[in-house]
């Protein structure tokens, strides 16, 4: 395989790691990727395996729908890590972390997470990309409320995302009824 002058392997481009719980992924994330996808050659979105979160959905559930939903783009490498993502990046040929940023409310959580992966590996940078005005407001902790009381989110996550959450909550289909004195 051809090399730098570093010795790196040239071939894979431009790498990124976009790394999250994506529990579950939502058109958010998936927007990051796709515009990640402008500047990189390849992006590996990487799952974190913390328990300590209590996930809603197990890893291998998160897996399988993000690789279900990137099966036909074989720019989008699908994996999961556990322990420090920094050690999990140094087993790649990335350099950055590619992470999304909605509203200000992000940035001091994500300061502080850059700002200790900076010092723990001073090769590495992290890219912030502003999420696009449709998504601002998504996240996966809010899908999954509103997907619990039985809201709609179709459109802000892909369908199987709400196929997978509708199975989880078990949830009735809500009757529409009349409210008067007498309920
Ligand atoms: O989608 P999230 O939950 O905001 O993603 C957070 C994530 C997974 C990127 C972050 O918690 C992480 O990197 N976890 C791995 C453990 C680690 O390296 N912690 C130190 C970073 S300050």
């Amino acid at each position: 395989m051809a090399k730098n002058k570093k010795g790196e392997d040239k071939d894979m481009g431009r790498v990124a790691i976009y790394p999250g719980s994506f529990d579950p992924i939502t058109y958010g994330h998936i927007d990051i990727i796709e515009r990640g996808l402008e500047i990189f050659d390849k992006v590996i979105l990487a799952i974190a395996e913390n328990e300590e979160k209590r996930p809603l959905f197990s890893v291998e559930d998160r897996l399988r729908m993000v690789k279900s939903f990137f099966k036909d783009n074989p720019n989008v490498i699908v994996d999961s890590f556990k322990g420090l993502l920094v050690d999990y990046v140094g087993k790649t040929n990335a350099k950055v972390i590619l992470r999304g940023l909605r509203a200000t409310s992000d940035f001091e959580y994500e300061f502080h997470m850059a700002s200790m992966n900076r010092s723990l590996n001073t090769h590495l940078d992290t890219l912030f990309m502003m999420t696009s005005k449709d998504y601002f407001f998504v996240s996966s902790r809010t899908i999954k409320e509103v997907a619990r009381l039985g809201g709609a989110v179709e459109g802000l996550v892909p369908d199987l995302v709400v196929r997978r959450l509708k199975e989880k909550f078990k949830l009735p289909v809500p009757k529409k009824r009349q409210i008067g004195w007498d309920d």
